[in-house]
């Protein structure tokens, strides 16, 4: 009855959530990926758009518990690419037919506004057509309206929780959800597309705390949205924890298609990490979207935020092959495009 309930209405209540969580059956969520996949390919057909990964810096001032490259962790080898480094990762991608580079990072103080909006606009003087997204955590209204302003198209910023105590256990003080928030909001205001989201399987993480993630997302309005499994990093607090489950990451994946169904939604590397399938079934659940790696060779293993992390050691190409053929096994085609949200559409 929820089942029918969610894919008539488009969401349902806190309460009705967590009893769809606690309760749901595989025929329940294989009935929510079938309505899930109808929905995706009304929107993106068989399409699945890539996005060049540049994970530029791995330094990082803040100190989420789960979170490998967090500041306090001694053990990381840190390093910055230079603007060199991030245009020839760029020309790479650009000759394997990305039109998306996301610029991630941890927040990293060397890298000023002034020298982001520096190399956004070296990227976008250089391959005009593509779209830049930011994914660099937390910054003022003015920087955002800087980077806007120079030509940065879309900004990843995952709430990470919707539950306020809950965020309170994955991250020091000094980090609020209200903060958190309100950089969503000022971003959405700022004309970006705009990406949201949340580990699944994240340590102290309830269904309520899952069914308030999902009402924000609904309020919100993202044009995106990244959810992946938690994954231990050896190196946190969190080191003995258990991993996000792949099942319940799936129906998620299929929840939030139903919920906000022109979103674009990635089949991300954690979920790829933790079940050798997992980006395929996240296709098959709903996603819409792969981001590659293209970050160089050198430093993949230093941007460890969480154990394992798959594809550490292969180039740009290797990765992109592995992916058009995993994507072509399943009925689905790897698109060239800037791959903006469906969203933008209406
Ligand atoms: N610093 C930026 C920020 O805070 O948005 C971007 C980089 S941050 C490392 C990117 C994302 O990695 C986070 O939003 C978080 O959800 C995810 N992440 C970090 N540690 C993880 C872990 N142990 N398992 C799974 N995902 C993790
Ligand atoms: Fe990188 Fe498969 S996606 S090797």
């Amino acid at each position: 009855m929820l089942v029918k309930k969610l894919i008539d209405q488009g969401y349902l209540s806190k309460e009705e959530y967590i009893l769809l969580l606690e309760q749901y059956t595989q025929e329940d969520k294989e009935q929510l990926r079938k309505r899930a996949l109808e929905l995706k390919e009304k929107y993106y057909g068989k399409k699945v758009y890539t996005r060049g990964l540049i994970e530029f810096t791995n330094y990082c001032k803040n100190n989420c518990f789960y979170c490998g490259i967090q500041g306090k962790n001694k053990n990381v080898e840190r390093y910055r690419l230079s603007m060199d480094e991030i245009l020839e990762c760029c020309q790479i991608g650009w000759n394997l037919g990305f039109r998306t580079f996301v610029l991630q990072g941890g927040e990293d103080p060397y890298f000023t506004d002034e020298r982001i909006v520096e190399i956004v606009k070296a990227i976008k003087g250089t391959y005009e057509n593509c779209a830049i997204t930011l994914s660099i955590g937390e910054k003022s209204y003015e920087a955002y309206k800087k980077f806007r302003e120079a030509g940065a198209d879309r900004y990843l910023l995952r709430h990470e929780s919707a539950n306020e105590d809950h965020y309170k256990k994955l991250h020091p003080e000094e980090m609020t959800l209200q903060n958190r928030k309100e950089c969503l909001y000022q971003l959405k205001e700022l004309g970006f597309e705009t990406g949201a989201g949340f580990m699944v399987g994240s340590p102290y993480q309830t269904n309520e705390c899952l069914a308030d993630d999902l009402i924000f997302l609904k309020e919100l309005q993202p044009h995106m949205v990244g959810i992946g499994p938690f994954i231990p990093h050896h190196d946190t607090i969190f080191a003995q924890q258990e991993k996000g489950s792949l099942d319940k990451t799936l129906l998620l994946i299929s929840v939030l298609r139903i919920i906000l169904p022109k979103i674009n939604l990635p089949a991300t590397t954690a979920l790829g990490t933790l079940d050798a399938k997992g980006r395929e079934k996240g296709i098959q659940a709903g996603a819409n979207v792969v981001m590659p790696n293209l970050s160089p060779t050198s430093v993949r293993k230093k941007y460890e935020l969480y154990d394992n992390k798959i594809c550490t050691g292969d180039e740009a190409a290797e990765c992109r092959g592995c992916l058009q053929r995993r994507i072509e096994s399943i009925g689905c085609e790897m698109v060239s495009e800037r791959g903006d949200s469906a969203v933008l559409r209406e």
